[in-house]
C-alpha cells in the first residue's frame, strides 16, 4: 500500500520569538525542519521510502524552500503553499488535491526529534482503513491536545488544551501531532470540520470526532520515549530539545567506542564520524562535517568545524580549527587557530598562539610558538621560529610564500611575500626578508647590535659596534 507524508511548516511561531519562519529555528545548528526531513527520508515501509514528501509552507515560504533544498541537497520535495495560516486542518486541506497515495501521514514541522523506527512501527500497526494517532503519556500535558477515550478505552476525540474542560485537562495521554489517515478519510471528513473553538482555527484534530460519527476505527499508539516528541513552541522547549538531541548524539558516540569525559559537555552540530580509540574531553564543539581518524585525542574546549583528522592526531586545549585537514601523528595547540584551507601533513607540530590560513605544512614541520602563516607552502621538516610572520598582504592583494624543505627560519622573522626560500636555507633571527633566498644559504637582515657605554664621561667615543 502506498504512503506519503505531509509536513506542516507554514506557521510563524511567534511564541518562539524567532524573526523568521519557526521551522528555520536552529536545533544543533540546523533548521528544525531539516531534522524532520532527514528522518522522513530514512523511513522504510516494507523496505520502500515514502512515495512522496510534501511540505506545507506559508510564512517565509521561499526562504524555507531554498534553505532546505540547499542543506538537504534535495530537489525531490513537493512544496505546497498555505497563504493564510488558519489551522492545521486548513493546512492539510491545502494539500488535499495533490495527494495520490492511499495512506497519508501528517507530521508537524515543530517536532524535530521524531524517530524513524516509531513511524515505521506506527504505520505498520495501524490498519489501513483506520485513523492512527501517535500519542504519548506525559507528566505535564500543558499545551498538547488531549486524547479523550470512552469507558471501553476507545478513542472518542482529541481536545485541544485551550478547549479542554477541567476533567479533560487532567488527561495525561496527548497527541504528538502525528496522525495517520486513509486518504479517503481526509477527503470525506476534512470539509466537515469548522473553526468554532477557542482559537478560531480549523484543527486537524477535529477530524477524529467527525469520523467517529461513522464509526471509523481510531487507534492511539503510544511512543516509548515521549521526550522525542516534544513540540517546540517557545525558547525553553528549543533549549530542552537541544539537550535531548545532544544526549542522543553523545550516546551514539559512546556506542561507537568513543571515550567522552562528560556526555553533557559535548556539542555536535553536523555529521560526525569518529573512529576507534578516540577520546574527547569537556566542552568540545564539533560542527559541519567532521571526520576523526583512529587514536585521536581532542582536548578541552576545542572547536572543530569541517575538519578531517588522520590517525593519532592530538588537538590540545582551546584550539579552533575551521575547514582544515590534519594527517597522522600531528599535534595542534594549545590555543592554535587553523583557518580555512589549512592542510597539515603528518608528524607536524603546531604550537600555542599559531595562526594558519590557506597553507600547506608538509610532514615534520615545526611551528611551535606565536606565528602567522598565510598563503604559504612549507616543505618537509622546516622549522619556523617563534614570532615568524608571513607578510602576505600589501593592503590590496594577497601573495604566496614558499619555503623549501629542511629550512630553518629564525625567530621573529618577517617573510614579505611573494617570496621563495630555497631548501635547507637558514634565516637569522629578527630578519625582514624581502627578496628570494637561495637553497643552502644563510641570510641575515637585522641591523647590527650596538652597545652604548654606560660611562657618561666617555660619551664622545661611547659607541661601539659589536660583531
Ligand atoms: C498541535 C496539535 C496538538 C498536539 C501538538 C503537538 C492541532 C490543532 N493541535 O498543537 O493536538 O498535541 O501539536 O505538538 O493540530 N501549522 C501550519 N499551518 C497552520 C497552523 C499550523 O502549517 O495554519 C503548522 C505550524 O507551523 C506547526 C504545526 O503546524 O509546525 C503545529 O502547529 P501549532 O500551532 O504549533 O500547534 P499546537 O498548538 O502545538
Ligand atoms: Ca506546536
Amino acid at each position: 500500500m502506498n504512503s506519503e507524508v505531509l509536513v506542516l511548516a507554514a506557521g510563524k511561531g511567534s511564541r518562539l520569538k524567532f524573526s523568521g519562519a519557526k521551522v528555520l529555528a536552529p536545533l544543533a545548528g540546523r533548521p528544525l525542519l531539516y531534522h524532520i526531513l532527514q528522518t522522513l527520508k530514512s523511513v522504510r515501509l516494507e523496505s520502500k521510502p515514502f512515495e512522496k514528501i510534501s511540505i506545507i509552507v506559508g510564512h517565509e515560504a521561499e526562504k524555507v524552500q531554498s534553505v532546505l533544498e540547499r542543506d538537504l541537497f534535495e530537489k525531490n520535495l513537493h512544496w505546497v503553499h498555505q497563504e493564510q495560516q488558519l489551522g492545521t486542518g486548513h493546512a492539510v486541506a491545502c494539500a488535499l488535491s495533490g495527494l495520490s497515495s492511499e495512506r497519508v501521514l501528517v507530521v508537524l514541522g515543530d517536532t524535530p526529534l521524531v524517530q524513524a523506527y516509531d513511524l515505521e512501527r506506527f504505520i505498520s500497526e495501524v490498519p489501513s482503513d483506520a485513523i492512527g494517532i501517535l500519542s504519548m503519556q506525559v507528566d505535564n500535558p500543558a499545551g498538547y491536545g488531549r486524547v479523550v477515550t470512552d469507558k471501553k478505552n476507545l478513542v472518542e476525540s482529541i481536545v485541544e488544551h485551550k478547549d479542554a474542560s477541567e476533567s479533560e485537562l487532567k488527561i495525561s495521554r496527548v497527541n504528538t501531532g502525528i496522525l495517520l489517515f486513509n486518504r479517503k478519510h481526509l477527503e470525506q471528513y476534512l470539509p466537515l470540520i469548522n473553526n468554532e473553538n477557542e482559537q478560531n482555527e480549523y484543527y486537524l484534530t477535529s477530524i477524529i470526532k467527525e469520523a467517529q460519527k461513522d464509526n471509523v476505527a481510531v487507534y492511539a499508539h503510544d511512543v516509548s520515549v515521549p521526550s522525542y516528541y516534544m513540540g517546540i513552541n517557545n525558547l525553553t522547549h528549543l533549549e530542552e530539545a537541544e539537550r535531548i538531541y545532544q544526549d542522543i548524539k553523545a550516546q551514539q558516540l559512546l556506542d561507537a567506542g568513543v571515550r567522552l569525559i562528560d556526555r553533557t559537555r559535548i556539542d555536535i552540530r553536523g555529521d560526525i564520524s569518529v573512529a576507534e580509540n578516540c577520546s574527547i574531553d569537556a566542552n568540545v564543539i564539533l560542527e559541519g562535517k567532521v571526520v576523526i581518524g583512529p587514536g585521536c585525542q581532542i582536548d578541552a574546549g576545542v572547536l572543530l568545524n569541517n575538519v578531517t583528522l588522520g590517525a593519532n592526531v592530538h588537538i590540545k586545549p582551546y584550539s579552533i580549527l575551521e575547514s582544515a585537514t590534519i594527517e597522522n601523528d600531528s599535534t595542534i595547540g594549545p590555543f592554535a587557530r587553523l583557518r580555512p584551507n589549512t592542510r597539515i601533513g603528518s608528524n607536524v607540530k603546531v604550537g600555542n598562539f599559531v595562526e594558519i590560513k590557506n597553507s600547506y605544512l608538509d610532514n615534520g614541520v615545526r611551528a611551535n610558538h606565536l606565528t602567522y602563516l598565510g598563503d604559504a607552502e612549507i616543505g618537509e621538516n622546516v622549522n619556523i621560529g617563534a614570532g615568524t610572520i608571513t607578510c602576505n598582504y600589501d593592503g590590496k592583494n594577497k601573495f604566496q610564500t614558499n619555503i623549501g624543505s629542511g629550512s630553518f627560519i629564525g625567530s621573529n622573522s618577517s617573510l614579505v611575500a611573494p617570496l621563495v626560500v630555497g631548501e635547507n636555507a637558514t634565516i637569522g633571527a629578527g630578519s625582514v626578508i624581502t627578496r628570494n633566498v637561495d637553497a643552502n644559504t644563510l641570510t641575515v637582515s637585522q641591523p647590527r647590535q650596538r652597545i652604548l657605554s654606560s660611562n657618561k664621561s666617555n660619551d664622545a667615543d661611547a659607541e661601539r659596534i659589536s660583531n
